[in-house]
């Protein structure tokens, strides 16, 4: 017999089914509790709230566990790429060499952008965000397109829009950077894989070819599969928002990359370089900072701490701080912001305050290091985030339009303001 649980509500007894995930987690199904009782339930930040069954990726916050179909991210950032990550996220399983080899092409075919959006990024001031154009470019990008325009999920359109966002959005992400270094464009070429077409395409000037580097191509590469899917987090739940409105594509991963500049977001790796150079500024005091955090009188945070789901390391910040140590040494850098960070987590690490609060360095702690060794500008971090996390939005999008049991997310509320009242007439308004 199947689980439920029993509620009682005004005396009564109300039965809410149990559902229980692959993984054995649990939750009670509230489909139909305001329909059957006329009650909502009230959860700020959805901290409790399932808003959808999903078969892309499993988190264990507690035991710091992350896996994209089943597989352990520790393994895919060892053996896999983060093209047959994409493949593997968007279409449930790891490609055959002839898929592999088809989806290659295919992304590398596209990797051309109309040649009139170049005039949109001139008409950005040189100073403007990355950010702001690239969410701006995916968006506009649906205007080339119109033919894309309808979520049919079986359609052969859905496939292209995914091969075309894949390829295009890291040469929109590129440009954005030409452009806010008044360098001319570069344009991908075919004998290079996807991310070093990226390096290519930030890295080339006309008096300077760009090599792709081995270490650095490896790094970004794991720094992409690292991105590439977090369940239903603020972004990854914005682009499924959109999308539920039957808002094509574009628009939805436009929305996507504009919920993921916040600092308490992907934004967190430029904000955890800023501080990390504020610290650096102020003497290496890195205690201080320890104390500012705690502090309930100061807004100050320690950036790149804490997480919503993992109440343990983020298995994400494990490896990237491995590679910190690895590639910072093969590529000569000593960065003093790796000491303050190392020694901000040795302190942070045995403090009362963040041990009963298990708050541990996430993803965004340690990768900022690794981008600025790279040669990466602080403000392109965040790109950086999107272009990782791009085939996991379009997976949750691709797996919401295909289930028939999806609904436009519109959320309830309990109303808290005035009840009614007249109009009082603006000369009687004291
Ligand atoms: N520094 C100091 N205290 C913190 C921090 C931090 N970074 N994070 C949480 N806390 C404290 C809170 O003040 C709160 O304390 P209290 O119980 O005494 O009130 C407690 O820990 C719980 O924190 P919440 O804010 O309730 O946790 P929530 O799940 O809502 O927020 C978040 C998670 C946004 C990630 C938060 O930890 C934070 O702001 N961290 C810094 C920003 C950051 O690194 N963001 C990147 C997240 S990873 C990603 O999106 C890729």
């Amino acid at each position: 017999m199947s689980e439920h649980a029993k509620l009682i509500l005004d005396g009564q007894p109300v039965e809410l089914p149990v559902v229980v995930g692959t993984e054995n987690e649990k939750g009670i199904d509230i489909t139909r509790l305001q329909a059957n009782s006329g009650y909502l339930t009230l959860d700020p930040g959805y901290a409790n709230t399932g808003a959808c069954k999903s078969a892309i990726t499993f988190i264990d916050g507690d035991k710091g566990i992350l896996r994209y179909r089943g597989y352990d991210i520790a393994e895919l950032c060892e053996k896999s790429t983060f093209m047959e990550v994409s493949y593997l996220l968007i279409n449930g399983e790891l490609p055959t060499p002839e898929e592999f080899a088809r989806f290659k092409d295919k992304v590398l075919l596209h990797s051309l952008i109309h040649e009139d959006m170049k005039n949109f990024f001139n008409s950005y001031p040189g100073h403007a965000h990355p950010m702001a154009i690239l969410s701006s470019m995916v968006c506009s990008m649906s205007v080339y397109h119109p033919e894309l325009l309808k979520p049919n999920p079986n359609a052969k359109e859905t496939s292209q829009t995914i091969t075309r966002l894949l390829s295009k959005v890291r040469v929109l992400a590129a440009f954005a950077y030409k452009r806010s270094v008044g360098e001319a464009f570069v344009y991908t070429r075919p004998e290079l894989d996807y991310v070093s077409n990226f390096l290519h395409m930030m890295f080339t000037t006309p008096m300077r070819p760009y090599e792709p580097n081995e270490t650095i191509r490896k790094a970004m590469d794991v720094l992409f599969i690292l991105h590439a899917d977090h369940e239903q987090n603020c972004s990854t739940s914005t682009v499924r928002m959109v999308g539920s409105s039957k808002a094509n594509l574009f628009a939805s991963i436009s929305a996507g990359v504009c919920a993921l500049w916040g600092p308490l977001h992907g934004g967190a790796n430029q904000s955890v370089i800023e501080m990390l150079e504020d610290i650096e500024r102020d003497g290496c005091n890195y205690r201080k900072y320890i104390e500012k955090a705690k502090d309930k009188n100061d807004p100050f945070k320690l950036m790149g701490f804490g997480h919503r789901v993992y109440k343990s390391y983020d298995p994400r910040a494990v490896i990237l701080k491995k590679y910190c140590d690895q590639i910072l040494e093969q590529l000569g850098i000593n960065d003093p912001i790796l000491d303050i960070a190392k020694g901000l987590e040795e302190v942070a690490l045995t403090d009362p305050y963040f041990i009963e609060r298990k708050l541990y360095p996430n993803v965004d702690f340690y990768s900022g290091i690794l981008y600025r060794a790279m040669g990466f500008p602080t403000n392109m971090f965040t790109v950086l985030f999107a272009l990782g996390r791009l085939p996991g939005w379009i997976a949750h999008w691709k797996e919401m339009i295909e289930d028939p049991t999806t609904r436009i997310a519109r959320p309830r509320q309990i109303y808290v303001g005035p009840t009614v009242r007249e109009y009082v007439p603006a000369s009687q308004r004291a």
